[in-house]
């Protein structure tokens, strides 16, 4: 939503579907231009800060915004929660417009969802979601834009060719905990055709609300929905497999139960072989992975493209910072 009339990324829900296909060109482009033809960027943040406001660690969403802000001629001024007032000491109100007077742009890792809110609330310059307990959308914009290059038919480019035909009727099967990952997902894969179908441990489902809001995105996109516990149930028919870890940052206390809640949806080779998957499935994890939720046959394995996944968060990112800070809105 557009507060204060400045436009955020803060949700998945924040895209349409004809933005989100944009977006994913507009990173395929930018991947083109820097690593085909090796030309640099005309700088069009020359002068301008991007504020990265991390209330959690991150490896991916750092690096990959600190390098996108510096092709594009901007700086990027992390600030982790050691370093300022965030949010302790210092209202979130304060910080909001006390930053955003001094910044362009703001990429913000919170705890809970309503801090980033509050966030958006108060500040005078667009905010971008680099995570929170309910969303992490950029994250979402990275794994569509690899399978969009990995379902480019050979002879194309990715940036040729529209991720709403590539990725259109594929299936992705999520197994692991009802997670931020897994919501952003549900709300997107609809918006370029996919289905979903998910497989948590019972007690350790998504979020109700976003469930409820997903399964009316699907119904009127005409995609498939399915909410299962079992595995194999969720695994049959599967093009794509995608699990998370079982801990998310927050939750290290509950380590010892999700453990325990957890077994048997340990994705291993011979589980997903033997539960109807395509022959050709592929494999994706945000990471950072435990071998907990994934055996190395598979996360080592040619299926697994998750080092291409992690570099793409770098190229969606600088896709949404260039929409936002440069072109002014989606
Ligand atoms: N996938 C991801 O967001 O990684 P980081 O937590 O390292 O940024
Ligand atoms: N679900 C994980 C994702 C990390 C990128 C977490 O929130 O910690």
């Amino acid at each position: 939503p557009a507060v204060s009339g400045v436009p955020h990324l803060l949700t998945d829900n924040d895209l349409s579907p004809k933005q989100l296909t944009d977006i994913i060109q507009s990173a395929c482009q930018f991947k083109h231009q820097a690593k085909v033809l090796g030309k640099p960027s005309e700088a069009p943040l020359a002068g301008k800060t991007m504020a990265l406001m991390f209330s959690k660690r991150s490896t991916r969403t750092r690096v990959a915004t600190e390098t996108a802000v510096a092709y594009l001629g901007g700086h990027a001024m992390f600030l982790g929660s050691q370093d300022i007032q965030l949010g302790v000491n210092e209202s979130l109100l304060d910080t909001s417009k006390v930053v955003s007077s001094m910044v362009d742009g703001i990429m913000a890792r919170v705890g809970a969802h309503s801090e980033i809110e509050t966030l958006a609330k108060y500040s005078t310059v667009p905010i971008i979601n680099a995570l929170s307990d309910l969303y992490h959308p950029t994250q979402i914009l990275a794994d569509l834009m690899t399978l969009h290059e990995l379902y480019t038919p050979k002879g194309s480019e990715p940036h040729t060719v529209s991720p709403a035909t590539t990725l259109k009727n594929l299936k992705l099967a999520w197994v692991g905990d009802g997670n931020n990952i897994l919501h952003s997902l549900m709300i997107q894969l609809p918006k370029v055709g996919m289905h979903i179908t998910m497989a948590t441990p019972k007690g350790y489902e998504p979020n109700a609300d976003i469930l409820k809001h997903a399964q009316q995105i699907a119904q009127k996109a005409g995609t498939q929905l399915g909410v299962y516990h079992d595995p194999k149930e969720a695994l049959d028919g599967a093009d794509i497999i995608v699990t998370d870890t079982w801990i998310s940052m927050g939750q290290e206390e509950e380590k010892k139960q999700r453990i325990k809640a957890f077994e048997g949806y340990q994705l291993t080779r011979e589980l997903i072989e033997k539960s109807g998957a395509k022959p050709d499935w592929k494999f994706l994890h945000c990471l950072p992975r435990k071998q907990e939720e994934v055996t190395d046959d598979v996360f080592y394995s040619p299926r697994s493209h998750v080092f291409q996944e992690a570099e793409n968060r770098k190229w969606t990112i600088l896709a949404c910072i260039n929409q936002l800070l440069v072109k002014k809105g989606f």
